[in-house]
């Protein structure tokens, strides 16, 4: 069975993408292969990003590889958290971004406070080219929290067409509409074609 590398430490990432993968082919996670590095994320793009760290493993540890990057542009803020998402307050501080984001966006009305969730993933198989799958979801920011589900800005995002926030929705729900649900999607089209 074909092997790929997924570059993540996300546990619920690679449990998403096994569940959708079928058995076609076999996804590795860094810690099947042994990688324990902190692969750098400094690049400007998702794009940069994902290749970075899909170059990473396959360089160093010879395995097809694929890997993802996403975060939260918004408007108002000129794309900003965008790549820093993760760290825009603090490293993976869901609670201190989140209170950051709405001092950023105080004053400012609701129509204006656009925004999208944006996700690229990159696959590196032999020496191919790498090839970019990209998803995106557009919506807007609420001047307040809700729900309790979700990770990150979801509290914060209502998608365009929804009244409830990604952090209101079901897992499935959320999928169905949300960047990274587009982007696995059309991966595994592509892997499903080849
Ligand atoms: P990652 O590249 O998927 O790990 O995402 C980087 C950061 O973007 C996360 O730490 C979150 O702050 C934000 N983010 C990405 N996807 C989502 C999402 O689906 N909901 C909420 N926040 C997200």
């Amino acid at each position: 069975m074909k092997k790929i590398v997924f570059a993540t430490n996300n546990a619920h990432k690679l449990d998403e993408l096994r569940r959708m993968a079928g058995d076609r082919f076999e996804i590795l996670s860094l810690k099947d292969i042994r990688c324990f590095d902190d692969i750098p994320e400094n690049e400007t793009t998702f794009e940069g990003n994902a290749l970075a760290k899909a170059r990473w493993v396959r360089d160093r540890y010879g395995y097809d590889c694929l890997a993802d990057d996403s975060g939260l542009e918004v408007d108002a803020l000129d794309g900003a958290p965008g790549v820093l998402s993760a760290r825009f307050a603090a490293e993976h501080d869901d609670a201190a971004n989140n209170k950051l984001l709405l001092a950023k966006l105080q004053g400012v009305p609701a129509q204006k406070r656009t925004a999208r969730f944006r996700t690229a993933i990159c696959l590196l198989e032999g020496d191919a080219e790498p090839r970019f799958f990209s998803g995106a979801v557009e919506g807007r920011i609420l001047d307040a929290p809700r729900g309790e589900g979700g990770f990150g800005y979801d509290p914060l995002f209502v998608a365009d067409g929804y009244t409830r926030t990604f952090a209101e929705t079901s897992a499935a729900e959320k999928d169905a509409v949300s960047h990274r649900g587009r982007a696995v999607r059309a991966l595994l089209h592509y892997l499903h074609a080849e």
